[in-house]
Protein backbone atom coordinates (compact mmCIF):
# COMPACT_ATOMS: atom_id res chain seq x y z
CA UNK A 1 0.00 0.00 0.00
CA UNK A 2 2.93 2.73 0.89
CA UNK A 3 5.05 1.78 -1.99
CA UNK A 4 1.33 2.27 -4.42
CA UNK A 5 0.99 5.34 -3.13
CA UNK A 6 4.24 6.46 -3.05
CA UNK A 7 4.15 5.69 -6.65
CA UNK A 8 1.24 7.36 -7.53
CA UNK A 9 2.28 10.67 -5.59
CA UNK A 10 5.73 10.75 -7.60
CA UNK A 11 3.51 9.73 -10.82
CA UNK A 12 1.23 13.26 -10.18
CA UNK A 13 4.91 15.31 -8.78
CA UNK A 14 6.42 14.32 -12.42
CA UNK A 15 3.68 15.17 -14.69
CA UNK A 16 2.99 18.63 -12.81
CA UNK A 17 7.43 19.26 -13.50
CA UNK A 18 6.70 18.20 -17.23
CA UNK A 19 3.44 20.19 -18.01
CA UNK A 20 5.47 23.34 -17.27
CA UNK A 21 8.02 22.68 -20.11
CA UNK A 22 4.53 21.69 -22.36
CA UNK A 23 3.45 25.06 -21.44
CA UNK A 24 6.70 26.51 -22.81
CA UNK A 25 6.20 24.62 -25.78
CA UNK A 26 2.76 25.55 -26.67
CA UNK A 27 3.57 29.42 -25.52
CA UNK A 28 6.31 28.74 -28.66
CA UNK A 29 3.32 27.65 -31.28
CA UNK A 30 1.88 30.70 -29.87
CA UNK A 31 4.19 32.97 -31.11
CA UNK A 32 3.23 34.86 -34.53
CA UNK A 33 5.79 36.78 -36.64
CA UNK A 34 5.88 40.59 -35.97
CA UNK A 35 6.41 41.56 -39.59
CA UNK A 36 3.65 40.03 -41.55
CA UNK A 37 1.79 40.93 -44.50
CA UNK A 38 -0.91 43.65 -44.62
CA UNK A 39 -4.62 42.71 -45.57
CA UNK A 40 -4.36 44.22 -48.83
CA UNK A 41 -1.30 43.67 -50.21
CA UNK A 42 0.90 44.63 -53.36
CA UNK A 43 2.28 42.13 -55.90
CA UNK A 44 6.19 42.44 -56.01
CA UNK A 45 6.71 45.04 -59.27
CA UNK A 46 7.80 42.91 -62.26
CA UNK A 47 10.26 44.20 -63.45
CA UNK A 48 11.57 47.28 -61.16
CA UNK A 49 10.73 50.28 -62.86
CA UNK A 50 12.10 52.92 -60.77
CA UNK A 51 13.96 51.05 -57.67
CA UNK A 52 14.74 51.43 -54.15
CA UNK A 53 14.57 54.71 -51.89
CA UNK A 54 15.88 54.51 -48.03
CA UNK A 55 14.31 58.20 -46.89
CA UNK A 56 15.79 58.91 -43.47
CA UNK A 57 15.78 55.65 -42.12
CA UNK A 58 16.87 54.82 -38.66
CA UNK A 59 17.05 51.23 -36.86
CA UNK A 60 17.89 49.69 -33.76
CA UNK A 61 17.80 46.09 -33.08
CA UNK A 62 15.71 44.74 -30.52
CA UNK A 63 16.80 45.08 -26.91
CA UNK A 64 19.63 47.35 -28.19
CA UNK A 65 19.83 51.35 -27.57
CA UNK A 66 22.19 51.82 -30.16
CA UNK A 67 21.50 52.85 -33.16
CA UNK A 68 22.65 50.24 -35.97
CA UNK A 69 21.77 52.81 -39.00
CA UNK A 70 20.15 56.87 -38.31
CA UNK A 71 19.37 59.55 -40.56
CA UNK A 72 20.15 57.01 -43.69
CA UNK A 73 18.85 57.78 -47.09
CA UNK A 74 19.55 56.07 -50.46
CA UNK A 75 18.41 55.42 -53.37
CA UNK A 76 19.45 51.73 -55.64
CA UNK A 77 18.01 52.86 -59.43
CA UNK A 78 16.43 49.92 -60.83
CA UNK A 79 18.81 47.98 -63.20
CA UNK A 80 22.10 49.23 -61.44
CA UNK A 81 24.84 47.87 -59.63
CA UNK A 82 25.61 49.45 -55.99
CA UNK A 83 28.55 48.22 -53.78
CA UNK A 84 27.92 49.35 -49.93
CA UNK A 85 31.73 49.76 -48.96
CA UNK A 86 32.03 50.73 -45.09
CA UNK A 87 34.37 49.75 -42.09
CA UNK A 88 33.09 47.02 -39.58
CA UNK A 89 30.06 47.56 -37.89
CA UNK A 90 29.44 50.34 -40.45
CA UNK A 91 25.43 48.74 -41.23
CA UNK A 92 25.73 47.00 -44.50
CA UNK A 93 24.39 44.17 -43.64
CA UNK A 94 21.99 46.27 -41.42
CA UNK A 95 21.08 47.42 -44.89
CA UNK A 96 20.25 44.35 -46.58
CA UNK A 97 18.28 42.85 -43.32
CA UNK A 98 15.80 46.13 -43.80
CA UNK A 99 15.72 45.59 -47.40
CA UNK A 100 14.48 42.01 -47.25
CA UNK A 101 12.49 43.14 -44.25
CA UNK A 102 13.70 40.97 -41.78
CA UNK A 103 13.33 43.45 -39.64
CA UNK A 104 11.41 47.02 -40.25
CA UNK A 105 12.50 50.29 -39.86
CA UNK A 106 12.28 51.95 -36.23
CA UNK A 107 12.52 55.72 -37.94
CA UNK A 108 11.40 56.32 -41.71
CA UNK A 109 10.70 54.08 -44.68
CA UNK A 110 11.80 52.13 -47.65
CA UNK A 111 10.27 53.02 -50.81
CA UNK A 112 9.87 50.23 -53.48
CA UNK A 113 8.68 51.62 -56.71
CA UNK A 114 6.71 54.46 -54.68
CA UNK A 115 5.61 52.38 -52.09
CA UNK A 116 6.35 51.49 -49.08
CA UNK A 117 8.04 48.02 -48.34
CA UNK A 118 5.25 47.25 -45.73
CA UNK A 119 2.51 47.57 -48.53
CA UNK A 120 4.33 44.01 -50.31
CA UNK A 121 3.10 40.63 -49.50
CA UNK A 122 5.96 39.25 -47.88
CA UNK A 123 6.85 36.17 -49.27
CA UNK A 124 6.72 38.11 -52.61
CA UNK A 125 9.02 40.17 -51.52
CA UNK A 126 11.45 37.74 -50.52
CA UNK A 127 10.75 35.84 -53.36
CA UNK A 128 12.35 38.34 -55.65
CA UNK A 129 14.82 39.54 -53.36
CA UNK A 130 17.58 37.14 -53.27
CA UNK A 131 20.32 37.66 -50.57
CA UNK A 132 23.91 35.16 -49.84
CA UNK A 133 24.47 36.63 -46.02
CA UNK A 134 27.86 36.56 -44.96
CA UNK A 135 26.97 34.15 -42.86
CA UNK A 136 25.26 31.77 -45.72
CA UNK A 137 23.98 28.76 -44.44
CA UNK A 138 26.36 25.26 -45.71
CA UNK A 139 23.49 22.53 -45.73
CA UNK A 140 24.56 19.12 -45.36
CA UNK A 141 22.36 18.03 -48.24
CA UNK A 142 23.88 16.47 -51.59
CA UNK A 143 25.17 19.24 -53.83
CA UNK A 144 22.15 19.84 -56.01
CA UNK A 145 19.96 20.32 -52.77
CA UNK A 146 22.70 22.45 -51.77
CA UNK A 147 21.79 25.00 -54.66
CA UNK A 148 18.41 23.89 -54.84
CA UNK A 149 17.25 25.72 -51.51
CA UNK A 150 17.76 29.07 -53.11
CA UNK A 151 14.22 28.17 -54.63
CA UNK A 152 12.24 25.19 -52.64
CA UNK A 153 10.18 24.41 -55.29
CA UNK A 154 12.62 23.77 -57.98
CA UNK A 155 14.99 21.54 -56.04
CA UNK A 156 13.75 18.43 -58.24
CA UNK A 157 14.98 20.52 -61.07
CA UNK A 158 18.33 19.48 -62.37
CA UNK A 159 18.64 21.52 -65.18
CA UNK A 160 17.78 24.84 -63.59
CA UNK A 161 20.43 23.74 -60.62
CA UNK A 162 22.61 22.91 -63.37
CA UNK A 163 22.57 26.25 -65.19
CA UNK A 164 22.64 28.38 -61.63
CA UNK A 165 25.67 26.37 -60.66
CA UNK A 166 27.37 27.18 -63.96
CA UNK A 167 26.84 30.69 -63.30
CA UNK A 168 28.37 30.73 -60.09
CA UNK A 169 31.16 28.42 -61.54
CA UNK A 170 30.21 25.51 -58.87
CA UNK A 171 29.80 23.47 -61.71
CA UNK A 172 33.56 22.56 -61.97
CA UNK A 173 33.40 21.45 -58.58
CA UNK A 174 30.28 19.66 -58.49
CA UNK A 175 31.63 17.26 -61.72
CA UNK A 176 35.32 17.07 -59.99
CA UNK A 177 33.18 15.04 -57.05
CA UNK A 178 32.29 11.54 -57.00
CA UNK A 179 28.80 11.37 -57.19
CA UNK A 180 28.27 14.85 -58.38
CA UNK A 181 24.73 16.89 -58.09
CA UNK A 182 23.69 13.66 -55.48
CA UNK A 183 27.04 14.15 -53.51
CA UNK A 184 26.30 14.81 -49.94
CA UNK A 185 28.33 17.34 -48.75
CA UNK A 186 29.47 18.33 -45.12
CA UNK A 187 31.51 15.94 -42.97
CA UNK A 188 28.10 15.13 -40.81
CA UNK A 189 27.71 12.27 -43.03
CA UNK A 190 29.63 8.87 -43.95
CA UNK A 191 30.28 9.86 -47.83
CA UNK A 192 30.42 13.56 -47.57
CA UNK A 193 32.88 15.65 -48.88
CA UNK A 194 33.97 18.15 -47.07
CA UNK A 195 34.56 21.43 -49.78
CA UNK A 196 36.85 24.88 -48.96
CA UNK A 197 35.82 27.90 -47.26
CA UNK A 198 35.61 29.30 -51.08
CA UNK A 199 34.44 25.89 -52.73
CA UNK A 200 30.91 26.67 -50.59
CA UNK A 201 31.11 30.21 -51.19
CA UNK A 202 30.37 29.35 -55.13
CA UNK A 203 27.75 26.77 -54.08
CA UNK A 204 26.16 29.76 -51.82
CA UNK A 205 25.96 32.15 -54.92
CA UNK A 206 24.71 29.61 -56.89
CA UNK A 207 22.17 29.49 -54.42
CA UNK A 208 21.48 32.87 -55.08
CA UNK A 209 21.62 32.51 -59.13
CA UNK A 210 18.70 29.69 -58.39
CA UNK A 211 16.11 32.61 -57.54
CA UNK A 212 16.18 34.38 -60.95
CA UNK A 213 15.39 37.30 -58.62
CA UNK A 214 14.68 40.72 -59.29
CA UNK A 215 17.05 42.34 -57.02
CA UNK A 216 20.20 39.92 -56.30
CA UNK A 217 22.18 41.05 -52.87
CA UNK A 218 25.84 39.82 -52.12
CA UNK A 219 27.14 40.34 -48.48
CA UNK A 220 31.06 39.68 -49.31
CA UNK A 221 30.39 37.13 -51.66
CA UNK A 222 34.11 36.69 -52.70
CA UNK A 223 35.48 37.09 -49.12
CA UNK A 224 37.11 33.67 -50.06
CA UNK A 225 37.56 33.64 -53.35
CA UNK A 226 40.81 34.10 -54.82
CA UNK A 227 41.77 36.58 -57.43
CA UNK A 228 40.86 34.90 -60.37
CA UNK A 229 37.54 33.23 -59.35
CA UNK A 230 36.58 36.78 -57.71
CA UNK A 231 37.00 38.17 -61.46
CA UNK A 232 35.16 35.38 -63.05
CA UNK A 233 32.58 35.53 -60.97
CA UNK A 234 31.88 39.20 -61.18
CA UNK A 235 32.23 39.19 -64.54
CA UNK A 236 29.35 36.79 -65.06
CA UNK A 237 27.54 38.48 -62.29
CA UNK A 238 27.89 41.67 -64.05
CA UNK A 239 26.65 39.88 -67.78
CA UNK A 240 23.86 38.14 -65.67
CA UNK A 241 22.57 41.30 -64.05
CA UNK A 242 21.73 43.30 -67.01
CA UNK A 243 18.67 44.86 -66.38
CA UNK A 244 18.67 43.07 -62.74
CA UNK A 245 19.49 45.50 -59.66
CA UNK A 246 21.72 44.40 -57.49
CA UNK A 247 23.65 45.30 -54.14
CA UNK A 248 27.12 44.22 -53.63
CA UNK A 249 28.89 44.75 -50.16
CA UNK A 250 32.60 43.97 -50.30
CA UNK A 251 35.95 45.19 -48.70
CA UNK A 252 38.11 44.28 -51.54
CA UNK A 253 38.31 47.21 -53.80
CA UNK A 254 39.27 45.09 -56.89
CA UNK A 255 35.28 43.65 -56.33
CA UNK A 256 33.69 47.46 -55.53
CA UNK A 257 34.93 48.96 -58.12
CA UNK A 258 33.02 46.94 -60.64
CA UNK A 259 30.23 48.52 -58.99
CA UNK A 260 28.29 50.67 -61.42
CA UNK A 261 27.73 53.39 -58.29
CA UNK A 262 29.61 53.20 -54.88
CA UNK A 263 28.11 54.37 -51.55
CA UNK A 264 30.37 54.80 -49.13
CA UNK A 265 28.96 54.37 -45.43
CA UNK A 266 30.04 55.77 -41.89
CA UNK A 267 28.45 55.80 -38.53
CA UNK A 268 25.31 54.19 -40.02
CA UNK A 269 24.87 56.82 -43.08
CA UNK A 270 26.07 57.85 -46.44
CA UNK A 271 29.49 59.90 -46.46
CA UNK A 272 29.81 59.66 -49.96
CA UNK A 273 28.41 58.49 -53.46
CA UNK A 274 30.03 57.88 -56.80
CA UNK A 275 31.65 55.78 -59.10
CA UNK A 276 35.27 54.21 -58.43
CA UNK A 277 37.10 56.96 -60.48
CA UNK A 278 34.93 59.46 -59.01
CA UNK A 279 35.26 58.83 -55.41
CA UNK A 280 39.49 58.41 -55.80
CA UNK A 281 39.35 62.43 -57.27
CA UNK A 282 37.54 63.23 -54.82
CA UNK A 283 39.85 62.30 -52.00
CA UNK A 284 37.75 61.37 -49.06
CA UNK A 285 37.88 58.58 -46.91
CA UNK A 286 37.41 56.30 -49.95
CA UNK A 287 40.33 57.19 -51.45
CA UNK A 288 42.16 57.10 -48.09
CA UNK A 289 40.50 53.49 -47.94
CA UNK A 290 41.40 52.65 -51.23
CA UNK A 291 45.18 54.20 -51.13
CA UNK A 292 45.52 52.51 -47.86
CA UNK A 293 45.00 48.81 -49.53
CA UNK A 294 46.75 49.33 -52.81
CA UNK A 295 49.98 51.02 -51.28
CA UNK A 296 49.48 46.97 -49.97
CA UNK A 297 50.17 45.69 -53.59
CA UNK A 298 52.89 47.83 -54.57
N1 LIG B 1 21.59 41.15 -34.16
C1 LIG B 1 22.09 42.29 -33.67
N2 LIG B 1 21.71 42.76 -32.47
C2 LIG B 1 22.20 43.93 -31.97
N3 LIG B 1 23.08 44.71 -32.63
C3 LIG B 1 23.50 44.30 -33.84
C4 LIG B 1 23.04 43.07 -34.43
N4 LIG B 1 23.63 42.93 -35.63
C5 LIG B 1 24.41 44.01 -35.78
N5 LIG B 1 24.34 44.85 -34.72
C6 LIG B 1 25.02 46.14 -34.57
O1 LIG B 1 24.63 46.99 -35.64
C7 LIG B 1 25.73 47.72 -36.16
C8 LIG B 1 25.84 47.52 -37.67
O2 LIG B 1 26.14 46.14 -37.93
P1 LIG B 1 26.25 45.51 -39.37
O3 LIG B 1 26.24 44.04 -39.20
O4 LIG B 1 25.21 46.11 -40.23
O5 LIG B 1 27.69 46.02 -39.84
P2 LIG B 1 28.46 45.73 -41.22
O6 LIG B 1 28.67 47.05 -41.87
O7 LIG B 1 27.77 44.68 -42.00
O8 LIG B 1 29.87 45.21 -40.69
P3 LIG B 1 30.90 44.08 -41.31
O9 LIG B 1 31.76 44.79 -42.28
O10 LIG B 1 31.67 43.65 -40.12
O11 LIG B 1 30.07 42.99 -41.88
C9 LIG B 1 26.95 47.26 -35.38
O12 LIG B 1 27.25 48.26 -34.45
C10 LIG B 1 26.52 45.98 -34.71
O13 LIG B 1 27.12 45.88 -33.44
MG1 LIG C 1 28.22 42.76 -42.57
Amino acid sequence: MRSLLEGLLLGFSQIAGQALYLEDLFSFFDVRPSIASPPKPRPFPQPLKSGIVFENVGFRYPDSDRWAVRHLSLTLKAGEIVALVGENGAGKTTIVKLLARLYDPTEGRILLDGCDLREYDLTDLRRHIGVIFQDFVRFHFTAGENIGAGRIEATSDRNRIQQAAERSLADRIIQRLPHGYDQPLGKRFHEGADLSGGEWQKIAIGRAYMRDAEVLILDEPTAALDARSEYEVFQRFRDLSAGKTAVLISHRFSTVRMADRILVLGNGKVVEAGSHEELVASGGSYAELFELQASGYR
